[in-house]
């Protein structure tokens, strides 16, 4: 009870210092869903971020259907909250809902992924370059391997998504101009351990037992932990007899690739709520119109930089 009445008091202090009613927003958050220990981790930070800043997060988890989500957000509009956060599980079919809360003069802000619509429609987009992305995995390989042939399996994110139209491009771009290195096969294992291990598990049967198999790029680390697992269960080893690049940074692949079981990562943060939340408040304070695209960094790590001390340091970042 006291504490809860010391956050308060902290609360009001800080909407006053800043001039915004903090206490008073309400943002509706509408989620994916959990499909990987990134989204969850995205999930725990913004419920951080929110309960920080004295903000009342309405959250609604969308199960991976769009239809949830547009459901989710027309009810936010309905209950009149200050503003809604969206990570938009595929790129296209927003334009009607995001009409409607533009309607109502409610903002909306994107998280970690894009969508094809018009600009106005929503006030900025905090992701990653996530064709920047797939290019740092793919100039990955193409340094590691060298002038050998490389057959690579591909584990696409969920398909119509941004991330996985964005970080196949970028690998594609990086890979273009060395011929000796080939996507083989490639299919979506939807963001997910379970579905990376099944999609992997048919790739290697696919190749006669994966032997042939140079590398696996998968466009998250969740399908390159399930991937690594079909490739132990062949009895090939990951790392080693197949290289392992993925994206996210999550805890899991530091502890992989501590045992020498995965190569590369390159991290997305899953703080995307920080910097929206300071984008809403600027915007609603000052009527400061922020940039259509608030950019997160995007880095590699690899063997070298002492994954169990990354892993460590990842542990309470939301993971
Ligand atoms: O949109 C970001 C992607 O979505 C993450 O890379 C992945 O893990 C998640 O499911």
């Amino acid at each position: 009870m006291k504490r809860a009445l010391a956050g308060a008091v902290v609360a009001l202090g800080m909407s006053l210092a800043s001039g915004v009613s903090a206490q008073s927003l309400t943002v509706g958050f509408s989620q994916i869903g959990s499909e990987s220990g990134w989204r969850a981790a995205e999930t725990t930070v913004t419920k951080q971020e929110a309960e920080k800043r004295g903000v009342n997060l309405k959250f609604a988890d969308a199960q991976q259907k769009q239809e949830n989500q547009i459901k989710a957000i027309r009810g936010f509009i309905a209950q009149g909250v200050d503003a809604i956060f969206i990570a938009p599980v595929v790129a296209t079919g927003w334009d009607a809902v995001l009409k409607e809360a533009k309607e109502e003069k409610i903002p909306v802000i994107l998280l970690d992924r894009e969508i094809e619509a018009p600009k106005d429609l929503y006030l900025t987009a905090v992701t990653s370059n996530q064709v920047y992305e797939g290019k740092v995995a793919g100039d990955w390989l193409v340094k590691e391997i060298g002038s050998k042939d490389c057959k690579v399996m591909e584990l696409q994110g969920t398909t119509g998504s941004s991330p996985a139209i964005n970080r196949k491009k970028g690998f594609e771009q990086a890979i273009a101009s060395h011929s000796n290195i080939k996507i083989a096969r490639s299919q979506t294992g939807d963001f997910t351990r379970t579905k990376g291990k099944e999609v992997m598990e048919s790739f290697i049967k696919a190749e006669g037992g994966g032997k042939d198999i140079c590398a696996v790029y998968a466009h998250n680390d969740d399908m390159a932990v399930g991937a690594i697992q079909a490739i132990k269960e062949a009895g090939l080893k990951p790392g080693t007899d197949i290289k392992i690049v993925s994206i996210d940074a999550v805890p899991d692949i530091f502890q992989a690739m501590a045992k020498g079981e995965a190569n590369a990562t390159v991290e997305l943060t899953p703080n995307m709520a920080g910097p929206a939340f300071d984008a809403l408040n600027a915007f609603l304070k000052d009527k400061k119109e922020p940039p259509k695209w608030i950019q997160t960094e995007s880095k590699l790590y690899t063997a070298k930089d002492d994954p169990l001390k990354v892993y460590e340091a990842k542990k309470g970042l939301g993971y």
